[in-house]
């Protein structure tokens, strides 16, 4: 990995990056913080063929995806994403958990569902207690499914007839976890924007073009905005930055 811009990391622009210079090229600049990830391709594409991100990204997105799991507390992650890309449980991969540690973080990472719904999707069910919440509203049709599937303590009533995101944030940060990561979806990004909730964009730019109709990675309801890039990381081709909504 190369680092093109350092931002305020105090790294040096043109410098080959181990884990801990890209640890620092990623380090979370103030608490509370919410950022996202995201990968695109050139042709602004939020999935490939299959429907998946998996089957656009590549080898060095997939460093910096594993690495910005585990400089989190939590992961948010929308109930589309989790239905569509399969999501199970999330865990920091062993070898990152050393950066993790002197981050200062807890050895579990547990995962956030967004629903409005209320359902927990198949592929959260029968995770192990304590890794997986639901966020919902108090009239989602599935709450009391999500109830019984995860515990009353796993599934978070962020608002009476929607999910008030502002909320969520409240509730994950009075459990101490400040230092969040949401994974998309497209939706569930452009709400967070939509509520000026989230402070940054990390976004891949993958190397290759999909053609077809394919979503965004911010879903096409989101407001114009104007953004700030702070870092750019390149590795196989692949572009890799940090865009702050607010400076
Ligand atoms: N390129 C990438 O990095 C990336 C990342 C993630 C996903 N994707 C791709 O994006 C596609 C899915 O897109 P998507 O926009 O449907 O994903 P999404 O935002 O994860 O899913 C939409 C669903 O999530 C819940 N949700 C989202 N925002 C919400 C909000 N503000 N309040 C309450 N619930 C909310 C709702 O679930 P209920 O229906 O249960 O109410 C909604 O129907 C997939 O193809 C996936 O592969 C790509």
């Amino acid at each position: 990995m190369r680092l093109l811009l350092p931002g305020d990391s105090g790294l040096t622009p043109g410098e080959d990056l181990n884990l801990e210079g890209l640890a620092a090229a990623y380090a979370v600049p103030s608490d509370p913080w919410l950022r996202c990830n995201m990968v695109t391709t050139l042709d602004g594409a939020a999935n490939g063929p299959d429907s998946r991100s998996g089957s656009i990204n590549t080898e060095a997105d997939h460093v910096v995806f594993e690495l910005l799991r585990a400089l989190s507390d939590a992961v948010i992650v929308g109930a589309g994403t989790i239905r569509d890309e399969g999501y199970s449980a999330v865990a920091v991969a062993p070898e990152l958990q050393p950066i993790r540690e002197r981050a200062g973080l807890a050895e579990a990472l547990p995962l956030v569902t967004v629903s409005r719904a209320g359902f927990l999707p198949p592929t959260l069910r029968g995770a192990p207690p304590g890794d997986v919440l639901l966020a919902t509203s108090a009239s989602a049709p599935g709450i009391n499914q999500a109830r019984s599937a995860l515990g009353d303590d796993q599934v978070l009533v962020c608002g009476e007839e929607d999910v008030d995101l502002r909320d969520l944030l409240g509730q994950l940060h009075s459990r101490g976890w400040t230092s969040l990561l949401t994974e998309g979806g497209p939706h569930l990004i452009a709400s967070f924007l939509a509520a000026g909730l989230l402070d940054e964009l990390c976004f891949t730019i993958s190397p290759r073009l999909v053609g077809g109709d394919h979503p965004r990675p911010v879903g096409a309801d989101a407001a114009p905005l104007d953004l700030e890039l702070a870092v750019l990381v390149e590795g196989d081709g692949t572009l890799m930055g940090r865009w702050l909504t607010r400076s």
